[in-house]
């Protein structure tokens, strides 16, 4: 061997040298980047989105995420029918009248007894609470439909009572 092939040898195996000690740099920063973030391990919104998925349908006490959690959608929804009360919740007679039950009442639409005297004597006669019943339930008589609540579902008993009563007063 001359002396240019130990030289070459020499430089070569300290490069190969390079390079091992390289790798195992390479590994050992791969390891320390890897631990902290285990590609196997989810992450929390996807654990929250799995334990949604599998909570039971009638989840009984599960602390906050259940009962209190249910109860305020509850008391949400509540609110939410409160608002879909029919005018506010009015207990007017003659607003609700005005509002609604004129459509017919005034025109005498669909056979509706229009708001004289004459068209309610012998509906009188049935006294008030069959009267209040009629037009709470739906009542189909002789003349024609009188549709449940006036055709407003969202209307309340006591809304239905009240414009009743007003209707009552108005023809009498
Ligand atoms: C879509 C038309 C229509 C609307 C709206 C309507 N009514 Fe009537 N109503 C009728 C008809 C038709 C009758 C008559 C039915 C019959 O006796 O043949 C009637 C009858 C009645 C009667 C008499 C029932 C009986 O036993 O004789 C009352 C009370 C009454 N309506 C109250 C109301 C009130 C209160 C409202 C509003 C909340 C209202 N109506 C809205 C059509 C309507």
């Amino acid at each position: 061997m001359n002396s240019y092939d130990i030289v070459f040898l020499k430089k070569f195996a300290s490069l190969i040298a390079g390079f091992v000690v390289l790798t195992v740099v390479l590994i050992v920063l791969a390891l320390i980047v890897h631990g902290g973030a285990k590609s196997g391990d989810p992450t929390p919104e996807q654990v929250a989105a799995t334990e949604a998925r599998i909570a039971p349908v009638g989840a009984v006490y599960a602390g906050e995420s259940g009962q209190m959690a249910r109860a305020a959608a509850a008391a949400a929804a509540a609110a939410a029918a409160q608002q879909q009360v029919a005018y506010g919740g009015s207990l007017d007679g003659g607003l609700i009248y005005e509002r609604l039950c004129r459509t017919c009442h005034d025109t005498g639409a669909g056979g509706a007894p229009k708001m004289e005297a004459a068209a309610w004597t012998a509906r009188l006669a049935q006294g008030r609470d069959t009267l209040v019943r009629h037009a709470i339930e739906g009542y189909e008589g002789p003349d024609g439909i009188m549709p449940a609540r006036g055709g407003n579902p969202s209307l309340t008993d006591e809304q239905v009572a009240a414009s009743v009563d007003w209707m009552i007063d108005a023809v009498n």
